[in-house]
């Protein structure tokens, strides 16, 4: 077996169930259902059954995405205990200011049904407002409203900004990341801080899947090369959430959780990492 580079507490034994627990204490699925895109109405609210029927435990979604409400339905709708499962939400850049997250949040918060959201994020580190969006969050998690509290696409400048600036440290920061953009400074600053990074577009949004490498080592394990791209991420111990709105997709992506890659595998992907965008590059945001 190859050795297992993940961070500390970040485990994939128990499947779809695997957590890892973040600095504050509180305990995130490794793997969940990304929503962007899902329309709202059945589309989302299918979805997401779907995903819950297959065992995801973790659901993204944010204003922007227009679907809170159906995701919250859906999850409503499947009766589970509130504590099997986790949602986060991100406060979208037209909201960002101390006031205006406030409401945001509070906006969010309903649509999705929940007393309690588990994970909220400034969704873009918009300049001249992140910190007083900050300020907001950690409001909202003093006041219970949020149980653990993070930030998207900041850069390792974006989070040195924040780091002398909080009171409290983001958790998590969600961003671009997939073999094909492997940031592995970014990563090494965040293991580093007690950041958990949590990939998104980690399929590349569908652009790399025919690759040839990712395609050999597909067959290689008798896999598909989602799995792989997704099994690349797990194992540098980056949270996972793949968007799909089919049935058979969405099934298939939680396969990366049954097999390993070996330590060359891991090293070969790594080497694809060219720099691939599929949405915006926040390096620039000053
Ligand atoms: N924080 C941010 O700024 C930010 C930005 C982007 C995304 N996100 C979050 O991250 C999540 C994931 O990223 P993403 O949706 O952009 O991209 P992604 O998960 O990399 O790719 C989704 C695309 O891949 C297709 N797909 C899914 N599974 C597949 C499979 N097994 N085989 C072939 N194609 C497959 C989907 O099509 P079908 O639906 O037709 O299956 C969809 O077109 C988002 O949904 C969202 O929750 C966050």
């Amino acid at each position: 077996m190859a050795p297992m580079p993940a961070s500390e507490g970040f485990s994939l034994g128990a499947g779809l169930q695997s957590r890892v627990t973040l600095r504050d204490g509180v305990r995130m699925p490794v793997f969940g259902l990304g929503t962007w895109k899902l329309a709202a109405g059945r589309s989302t609210r299918d979805s997401v059954r779907i995903a819950l029927e297959a065992g995801y435990r973790l659901f993204d979604t944010a204003k922007l995405y227009a679907n809170e409400t159906d995701v919250g339905a859906a999850l409503a709708a499947a009766g589970l205990p509130r504590e099997e499962y986790f949602v986060t939400t991100k406060v979208w850049n037209d909201d960002q200011g101390y006031e205006t997250t406030l409401r945001a949040f509070e906006k969010s918060r309903r649509a999705l049904g929940v007393e309690q959201v588990d994970l909220y994020l400034i969704h873009w580190p918009v300049p001249g407002k992140r910190l007083d969006t900050w300020k907001a969050l950690e409001k909202l998690h003093g006041d219970g409203l949020c149980r653990t509290i993070g930030v998207s696409n900041f850069t390792v400048d974006h989070l040195k900004e924040l780091f002398a600036a909080c009171s409290i440290r983001p958790t998590v920061n969600q961003v671009e990341f997939n073999p094909f953009l492997f940031q592995r400074e970014l990563l090494e600053f965040c293991r580093e801080n007690g950041v958990q990074l949590e990939a998104y577009a980690p399929l590349t949004r569908g652009q790399q899947l025919a690759h040839p490498v990712v395609q050999h080592f597909a067959k290689a394990h008798g896999k598909t090369p989602a799995q792989v791209m997704l099994r690349w991420g797990l194992q540098h111990g980056v949270i996972e959430i793949p968007k799909s709105s089919r049935v058979e997709r969405i099934k298939e992506n939680a396969g990366a959780l049954t097999f390993e890659l070996s330590a060359e595998e891991m090293a070969e992907l790594d080497r694809l990492g060219e720099g691939l965008r599929t949405t915006w590059d926040p390096t620039g945001l000053a």
